[in-house]
């Protein structure tokens, strides 16, 4: 089983949107694909309209007892672990189990048989839970809006990896919400489109991808031959192609 963590620690840079159109892209290739919401605000639960079940909280979670959780999605291959709420202190509960980088690992390698794919939307922190997450991951896909700041939030990513000893080919990275009609994205994405680390997908500014709140599905779910689902699928490609 390969482990996909879209992360970033800023906000707002599309994680989210990239984690349910990528699970999509992975499950219609066949692949038996989890994706695993580890955001408390829940909402890769939301656009898949699953909910937590009551009984699930932090506590099951950080023991490994995910399967009862684990809820199918109306799509084929496609499962889903929707975030509780008690996730917020994720961080806390993970402070006090010794500090550990090696947590996460140790809960999903029981999911090792039944998937082939877990993709995991993460929450934008640079805490010890990213740390966990760096170290669970196979890959780590941080999409980068052509910015200054998104620049500087991927450096940082870079400097933890670098801290935790792994290897940077595990770092990807990919512009996000682009807009070429700003140059600030343009002159961006050409001082650091050519780096070894960002991938040449690029997921532009749509509307489509906003829908997704609307419609609560994929964007290739909802409007197939769309400039966003073509991307998205591009993408995806592209991730798979560089992480395995
Ligand atoms: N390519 C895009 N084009 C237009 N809007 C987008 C695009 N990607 C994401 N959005 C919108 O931007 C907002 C933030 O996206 P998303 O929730 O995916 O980001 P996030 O990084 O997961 O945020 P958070 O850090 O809060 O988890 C959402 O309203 C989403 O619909
Ligand atoms: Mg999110």
């Amino acid at each position: 089983m390969k482990i996909i963590a879209i992360y970033s620690s800023k906000g707002g840079v599309g994680k989210t949107a990239t984690a349910v159109n990528l699970s999509y892209s992975c499950a219609r290739s066949g692949r038996k694909t989890l994706l695993c919401d580890i955001d408390p605000q829940g909402a890769a639960g939301y656009y898949y309209r699953i909910k937590p079940k009551e009984s699930f909280n932090r506590k099951l979670f950080l023991k490994g007892d995910l399967a009862p959780f684990i809820r199918g999605t109306d799509f084929e291959n496609l499962d889903l672990l929707p975030a509780h709420f008690s996730f917020r202190n994720l961080d806390i509960a993970l402070d006090g189990q010794g500090r550990s980088t090696n947590e996460l690992k140790r809960i999903f390698a029981g999911l090792k048989d039944e998937y082939d794919v877990l993709i995991l939307d993460c929450p934008p922190n640079m805490t010890l839970l990213s740390e966990n997450i760096i170290m669970a991951a196979d890959l780590i896909v941080t999409p980068v809006i052509p910015t200054t700041l998104s620049i500087l939030s991927f450096a940082q990513l870079i400097k933890l990896a670098d801290k935790l000893e792994v290897k940077r080919k595990k770092l990807v990275a990919f512009f996000s919400m682009v807009d070429k009609r700003k140059n600030m994205h343009t002159d961006t994405i050409l001082k650091f489109g050519k780096k070894k680390m960002f991938l040449v997908s690029e997921i532009p500014y749509l509307a489509d991808v906003e829908k997704m709140g609307i419609y609560r599905q994929p964007v290739a779910a909802s409007a197939p031959s769309s400039s966003a689902a073509i991307a998205y699928e591009q993408l995806w490609l592209e991730v798979w192609r560089r992480g395995m």
